[in-house]
């Protein structure tokens, strides 16, 4: 695994100061206007669900966005997806309120393929943003690797790529890295979509371990789904998702590594409750999980340590196990006198901070933040290039940096797994003896 990575890894203590944004000036969209001009800006769906155009499941709708972001400049020459009727379907209600203009002339295509072969000069578009299931992105087979059409057919268009950037087999990481590079050996602004990074009261941890230089010892990391709310069967099916720490673990996973910097790969140590241990009964699934083939059911709790390569150490349980819609999140990180404590991220963060000469922890709570229109805003912000100040938009997370959260996620999921393996076949001997 290291081998594979090898080009692409920095030496140990060299590793660049991972970028921030002053949280000052995250703001929410109310207290935001479109930004000013008047020339069109052309934009690629690629995939029209639930990040694209939002649901009940949560707060993500990038279409939503981009509208306040450009307003009157947002033109979506296209939207992408083999599902055309849902395409449709919500290009129809878009054109039926009123940002129609964004939306008059778009187009629907099955594929990319049909989109480019269609694609006249004016509709050629200034960014792409790519929505569809992992699965058919981050690789360099056909039919499964948008980012490198997107680069020979459209070249020097921007790119912003929803997470994980792939879902695969273990084997084809180096692929994702191969895609990493070229995105980068391009030039292309390429944003990927953790966009937990762009919490206010995560740039406030940022802050403080900055402004401190402090050099963070540990991150502890929690993340308690809603397993009720997730009535997708491919979520509970690891063949099709790969599992809650590559599909959603992974946010938390690139958090750690956002603070904690690079991971000692071969560290990684991991522990699962499974679907069919006394205590992995769940009694209010969504879904009808029978339709699943058991071995492709997903573990109930993970729970994972490694080692940073500066020696600190990492640590997340993931679970499925609350009911209702809410997930209790926590993620904690320790420096020499100092520990940051963020609490419920998604629904109403709140920091927990404790200083030298102080043992008691201030509070700091961040309402209204809205880190989905914080990650368009400084994409949007970058590819247009207009501020003069060239720490005003920041892209916090790259493709090569997104593939390196990937490939940690992938050795929780085998450290789990061999762990399992382990205990399953030493049960196995201990009842033969
Ligand atoms: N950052 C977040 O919090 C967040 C939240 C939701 C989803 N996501 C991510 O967004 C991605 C999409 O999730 P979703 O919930 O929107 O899924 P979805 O199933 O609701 O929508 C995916 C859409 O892509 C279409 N599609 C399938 N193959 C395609 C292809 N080859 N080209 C174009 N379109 C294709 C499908 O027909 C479907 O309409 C996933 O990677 C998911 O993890 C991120």
């Amino acid at each position: 695994m290291s081998q594979r990575r090898g080009s692409y890894r920095r030496p140990s203590g060299t590793e660049a100061r991972r970028p921030s944004i002053d949280p000052s000036r995250l703001v929410s969209m109310d207290k935001t206007s479109a930004i000013p001009g008047s020339d069109d800006f052309n934009v690629v769906f690629i995939g029209a669900g639930n990040i694209m155009f939002g649901s009940d499941e949560g707060p993500w709708n990038h279409s939503f966005r981009l509208e306040h972001k450009l307003g009157p400049r947002l033109k979506v020459v296209a939207i992408v997806d083999p599902f055309v009727e849902r395409a449709t379907s919500v290009l129809q209600q878009k054109c039926d309120s009123f940002v129609v203009s964004a939306y008059k002339d778009t187009r629907v295509f099955k594929t990319f393929e049909e989109f480019v072969k269609n694609m006249s000069p004016r509709d050629r578009p200034r960014a792409v943003i790519i929505g569809s299931p992992p699965m058919f992105r981050g690789s360099i087979q056909p039919g499964r690797d948008i980012e490198l059409q997107i680069l020979k057919h459209i070249p020097g268009i921007a790119i912003f790529v929803e997470k994980p950037i792939a879902t695969g087999e273990e084997i084809e990481i180096s692929e994702a890295y191969e895609v990493g590079k070229r995105i980068a050996d391009a030039k292309t602004v390429c944003s990927v979509g953790y966009m937990l990074r762009y919490l206010r009261a995560v740039q406030m941890m940022k802050k403080i371990i900055d402004d401190n230089q402090l050099t963070v010892m540990s991150t502890i990391a929690r993340y308690a789904c809603a397993y009720e709310s997730i009535a997708k069967l491919d979520w509970w099916d690891k063949a099709k998702s790969f599992g809650p720490i590559i599909e959603q673990g992974t946010h938390f996973c690139d958090l750690s590594r956002y603070f904690g910097g690079e991971i000692e790969i071969d560290s990684v140590q991991a522990h699962s409750l499974e679907w069919d241990e006394p205590a992995g009964k769940l009694s209010k699934q969504a879904i009808d999980e029978s339709k699943i083939p058991p071995e492709r059911r997903i573990p109930r709790v993970t729970a994972a340590t490694w080692k940073y390569d500066n020696g600190g150490v990492g640590s997340f349980t993931h679970l499925v196990a609350l009911q209702g819609r809410n997930y209790s999140c926590e993620f904690e990180v320790f420096a020499d006198g100092y520990s940051l404590k963020l609490v419920n991220p998604y629904v109403a963060p709140v920091l927990y901070i404790r200083k030298p000469g102080d043992d008691n922890e201030t509070i700091m709570r961040f309402a209204d933040d809205d880190p989905f229109f914080s990650e368009i805003s400084n994409f949007i912000d970058t590819v247009e290039d207009i501020e003069e100040d060239s720490e005003a938009a920041q892209i916090l997370s790259s493709y090569e940096d997104a593939v390196r959260t990937y490939e940690f996620t992938w050795a929780i999921r085998k450290a789990a797994e061999k762990s399992a393996a382990a205990l399953k076949a030493a049960a196995a001997l201990r009842h033969d003896i």
